[in-house]
């Protein structure tokens, strides 16, 4: 088999107020009438054979929707809690045979360029058959601190760094023979479980744990409380002796934050003022004066105004609205 993990369990809380805990971004349908959630399925489908979506309990019946319309077949698996990728990905090698190859996909990215993402994944699917990790490298545009970094020569990757400060992400663009981690991976089930229990033999033990316990795909909570929360770039990709990069040159965008979401909407013809200040939501006319790169947000019930440079702290925001209920 080749199967499709579809990561859905992220609230993207770096874009409050846009995406909130009951309607994540990926199921904004912004896109053309069409949910980021949607066009991943789409996109990825004439590729594989098989589809897993892990997702949480909170938004299980947003992908069910988006399945149920389409008539595609899936196995769910829904998270009584989020434990982060590496438990997330484990689930779905735990529910697949060893050798069948995942194409591990977040569900909040833009991509374009289908038949050229299509020719990668190809390229992907041949070194995960010949038992490599592998990942999809992008070219880096400036030092980002939300992305991994992959050192890479040639298909080989000599080190892999997750979100570096930003002194040393300077420094790695500067070197130049650096790409992002765009957050696709593709390797075997089985190997993916032999590296997790090498490199994180906890998180395996408890995910393994857990998993056996599901309940038509439907994990208990107390099991997975004790599951370590760690990223599977972390827990896996920093260490891993097998990793292969593919330079990947089709169109990528994480709409991880609203500096990217800035981008992505300028690029696409979104009106922007002479100091690059943007709005998004407004329906009054809004105008800024003396400041410079701002986004204003606005939906039902919250307003944010932000400095495009200072994105990736609107998750603060995030978190202390959260710790208030
Ligand atoms: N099911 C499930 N459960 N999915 C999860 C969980 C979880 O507990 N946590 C995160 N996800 C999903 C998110 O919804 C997203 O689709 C994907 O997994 C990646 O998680 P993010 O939280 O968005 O990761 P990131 O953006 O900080 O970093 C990753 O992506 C970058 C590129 O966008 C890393 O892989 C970086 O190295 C990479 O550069
Ligand atoms: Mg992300």
């Amino acid at each position: 088999h080749i199967t499709h993990v579809v990561l859905t369990g992220g609230v993207g809380s770096r874009l409050w107020p846009l995406s909130r805990k009951s309607q994540p971004k990926q199921y904004l349908s912004l896109f053309a009438g069409r949910s980021l959630f949607e066009l991943t399925v789409a996109r990825n489908a004439a590729l594989v054979t098989d589809v897993i979506i892990v997702g949480n309990a909170g938004n299980c019946h947003l992908s069910t929707e988006v399945m149920v319309k389409k008539e595609a077949s899936y196995t769910h698996i829904i998270e009584a809690t989020p434990r982060n990728t590496a438990a997330a990905i484990a689930f779905a090698a735990f529910a697949s045979e060893p050798d069948d190859i995942l194409v591990v996909t977040p569900s909040d990215h833009i991509i374009e360029e289908t038949d050229l993402y299509e020719r990668t994944v190809e390229e992907a699917i041949a070194l995960a058959k010949n038992n490599y990790i592998v990942t999809f490298g992008i070219q880096p545009t400036k030092p980002e601190i939300g992305y991994g970094y992959i050192e890479f020569e040639g298909s080989n990757v000599l080190a892999f760094h997750e979100k570096p400060n930003i002194e040393t992400a300077v420094a790695f663009i500067a070197q130049g023979n650096y790409l992002w981690n765009s957050g696709l991976f593709c390797f075997k089930a089985g190997l993916y479980l032999e590296e997790l229990k090498k490199q994180e033999p906890e998180l395996y033990k408890y995910s393994k744990i857990a998993w056996e316990s599901n309940v038509d795909g439907m994990l208990d909570y107390d099991l997975s409380m004790q599951i370590p929360a760690i990223s599977v770039d972390y827990a896996v990709m920093e260490r891993s002796k097998n990793i292969r990069v593919v330079p990947s040159h089709f169109g990528w965008s994480d709409l991880g934050s609203f500096e990217s979401v800035y981008e992505y909407l300028v690029k696409t013809g979104h009106p922007v003022d002479d100091k690059g200040n943007i709005s998004i939501g407004s329906t009054i006319h809004t105008a800024f004066v003396g400041v410079e790169n701002c986004l204003l947000v606005h939906s039902s019930d919250a307003l944010l105004i932000l400095q495009k440079e200072k994105s990736q702290d609107v998750k603060h925001v995030y978190q202390q609205l959260e710790s208030v209920g």
